[in-house]
């Protein structure tokens, strides 16, 4: 006699299927600490995560390096050995040069400014220049604007000239660094504190939270109030792995990105803000804040880097990011 299978055994066993299913596992493994606007979001993600589809997703968040660092996270997000990251822009020269447009200084006059253009469609376009790839960009997350530190005081450009600066892994960077005769080494963030202790390079640009959660200021007596540049973080994931979860979870795991993507961009600046006054009371280094026209010696010196990268960012972009300066 042939086995009749009804309808109500088959979603019985699928089911059952679903419920002994093993939970999709999220590692989510970043370069900076906890305490930092992107340490914070990923341990918001797990939590929501873990509110809203228990034994369904887990998420484990692998913050400072401990799991992958700059040198390898991406190659492993290709090999599905992580799934989520939150590289800065500037770590994806190798996948896109479309993303550098964040990097050129003096673009945005502030994060309020790299706010509207991730918002507008250039900007949202960026986060599919990489699927062919195998990387999909699901959100950009703020740090804050970037500050310059060094061993000597800068005021002027000038003041840079033959002082070597660590950079990300960035061209763009580096030629802004050149046009100040400044020459740069890239170097992993994971190795950045050292670097500056043991005077590998004498400088370095970061956000004021990366600064402090890294005791940055500990080993530059002087941090310049530049605001020059962005750094900010794209979340992305494996595409091929995050169009395989279920579209009930998928779709889920996008509302969690979005109240995630909220809460992080919302608090970013204070906190970066917070972190500035801590540098400030800890007294190791000198804040120096810019005259307008010191400022505007920067800005000039390191303007001709926008027409180097126009013709590999392209002009189209670089056009739509200027325009949301107020
Ligand atoms: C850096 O390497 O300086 C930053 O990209 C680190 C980070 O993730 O904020």
């Amino acid at each position: 006699m042939k086995p009749i299978i009804t309808l109500a055994g088959l979603v019985l066993a699928l089911t059952a299927t679903a419920v002994e299913a093993e939970p999709i596992v999220i590692k989510f493994s970043h370069v900076v600490a906890e305490d930092t606007p992107k340490g914070k979001g990923a341990l918001l993600f797990k939590k929501l995560v873990e509110e809203r589809l228990p034994g369904q997703v887990s998420v484990e968040v692998y913050p400072n390096s401990t799991l992958f660092g700059d040198a390898n996270e991406l190659e492993a997000l290709a090999n599905d050995e992580v799934q989520l990251l939150a590289p800065s822009l500037a770590k994806f020269e190798k996948y896109t040069k479309q993303v550098q447009v964040f990097d050129l200084p003096f673009l945005f006059d502030d994060l309020e400014a790299v706010n509207r253009f991730q918002k507008r469609a250039k900007g949202r376009q960026l986060l599919r220049s990489m699927e062919k790839e195998n990387i999909t960009g699901l959100a950009y997350w703020h740090n804050g604007m970037k500050q310059l530190s060094a061993t000597k005081a800068l005021m002027l450009p000038s003041d840079a000239m033959g002082l070597a600066f660590r950079i990300q892994p960035s061209a763009v960077l580096e030629s802004q660094f050149a046009q100040v005769g400044a020459p740069t080494k890239k170097i992993p963030f994971a190795e950045v504190y050292t670097s500056l202790q043991n005077g590998t390079v004498q400088g370095a640009e970061n956000p004021w939270s990366n600064i402090y959660s890294k005791k940055m200021h500990t080993v530059q007596p002087y941090i310049t109030e530049s605001n020059h540049g962005v750094l900010d973080y794209m979340l992305v994931s494996n595409t091929r792995f995050w169009f395989g979860i279920p579209h009930q979870i998928r779709t889920e795991l996008e509302g969690i990105i979005d109240e995630v993507t909220f809460e992080v961009n919302r608090a970013a600046e204070e906190a970066n803000q917070a972190d500035r006054e801590r540098i400030r009371k800890a007294g190791t280094s000198e804040i120096i804040e810019l005259t307008p026209e010191q400022r505007e010696a920067w800005r000039e010196a390191m303007r001709p880097v926008w027409q180097e990268f126009e013709p590999v960012i392209g002009a189209d972009i670089i056009k739509a990011a200027q325009t949301v300066n107020r």
